[in-house]
């Protein structure tokens, strides 16, 4: 069983992350961080309250994450991929309400399952470089290991030609976490960008009443797919890069790694959050405690069966 501690921004992947990781069976959520990101903090909580509500998980801590990044800089939101409310078409009903636990729950956690917690970091890096500065590395070293969804290694970037919106939304926190974190396993767009899913695949999770998550996956999938349609016509579905980083967990055998030390541009020009590594081959000698595990390559037909048999798990 892989206990994880989730940071994430929803907005329709990390959604779509978050019902994979309640519904899988491999899959033990202790709790949830929301932060800004693909929507602002307080919606993004809303969210995450509204999808443990229909999982009937309310016994998971929602923890309050990061309003904005530590540059300062005003967070900017993604709407026009996301919807308003980062549910696509779906509005959480207000009369769903949550408490959040304040951030030092994450520190109660990490000794609760010191050496058998998973962090996975699906949103912008700030809460969790936060957790970094106030917990300390002793702290955080306690975590078996990190996945974040960010980056994009010599490929092209998606809000800039240079850089992933994770690492770009903020740099500084990404270098941070990267520099600081110790087994850290990345999903850059390399892979993300290839876990795609398609109508059908959701038109077969959606055939039936599987599971209280049923009736939102088709229409918060649809709006995503015509965003993405309109980015890149000639894609045949949407990448799913969140839900792909928890796969990558629990499915270590489908996915390929190369070990190199990443770090991410911190400069306020055109290659902020551009994600640097050295892939020359002699680099790889170089090894040293801050390697980080980048995935290059992964088994595409694996992931669209493992989240189709996921997403199709009964609830009572
Ligand atoms: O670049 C992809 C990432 O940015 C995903 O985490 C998605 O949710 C968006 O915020
Ligand atoms: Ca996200």
């Amino acid at each position: 069983m892989y206990n994880i501690l989730l940071f994430c921004d929803p907005g329709i992947d990390d959604s779509l992350a978050i019902m994979y990781a309640l519904l899988n069976p491999k899959i033990n959520v202790v709790g949830i961080v929301s932060s800004y990101g693909n929507v602002p903090q307080q919606q993004a909580i809303q969210n995450v309250a509204y999808l443990l509500y229909l999982a009937g998980r309310e016994d998971i801590p929602i923890i309050a994450g990061a309003r904005s990044p530590l540059s300062g800089e005003v967070a900017i939101f993604y709407p026009e991929i996301h919807g308003e409310e980062g549910l696509g078409p779906i509005r959480p009903p207000d009369t769903v309400q949550r408490e959040v636990v304040n951030f030092d729950e994450i520190f109660k956690i990490i000794n609760t399952y010191a050496y058998n917690l998973y962090i996975i970091d699906v949103g912008r890096c700030t809460s969790l470089a936060i957790a970094f500065l106030l917990g300390g590395e002793e702290q955080l070293s306690k975590v078996k290991a990190f996945y974040s969804m960010g980056g994009a290694f010599l490929v092209p970037g998606n809000v800039t030609s240079l850089a992933e919106a994770n690492f770009h939304g903020d740099a500084i926190a990404a270098n941070l976490i990267l520099n600081k974190g110790r087994n850290v396993f990345i999903t850059p767009l390399n892979v993300t960008n290839y876990a795609i899913i398609k109508p059908e695949n959701i038109a077969q999770i959606t055939s039936q009443a599987y599971n209280t998550f049923s009736p939102l996956i088709k229409p918060i999938f649809d709006y995503y797919n015509e965003a993405y349609k309109k980015l890149d016509p000639s894609l045949s579905g949407s990448p799913l890069h969140d839900v792909f980083t928890i796969f990558a967990l629990v499915n270590p055998e489908k996915v390929n790694y190369i070990d190199r030390q990443a770090s991410v541009s911190i400069n306020f020009d055109n290659t902020k959050g551009q994600s640097i590594a050295d892939f020359r081959a002699r680099s790889a000698e170089v090894n040293t405690i801050a390697t980080d595990h980048i995935a290059v390559s992964f088994n595409y037909e694996a992931f669209v069966s493992d989240f189709i048999n996921v997403m199709t798990m009964r609830t009572s």
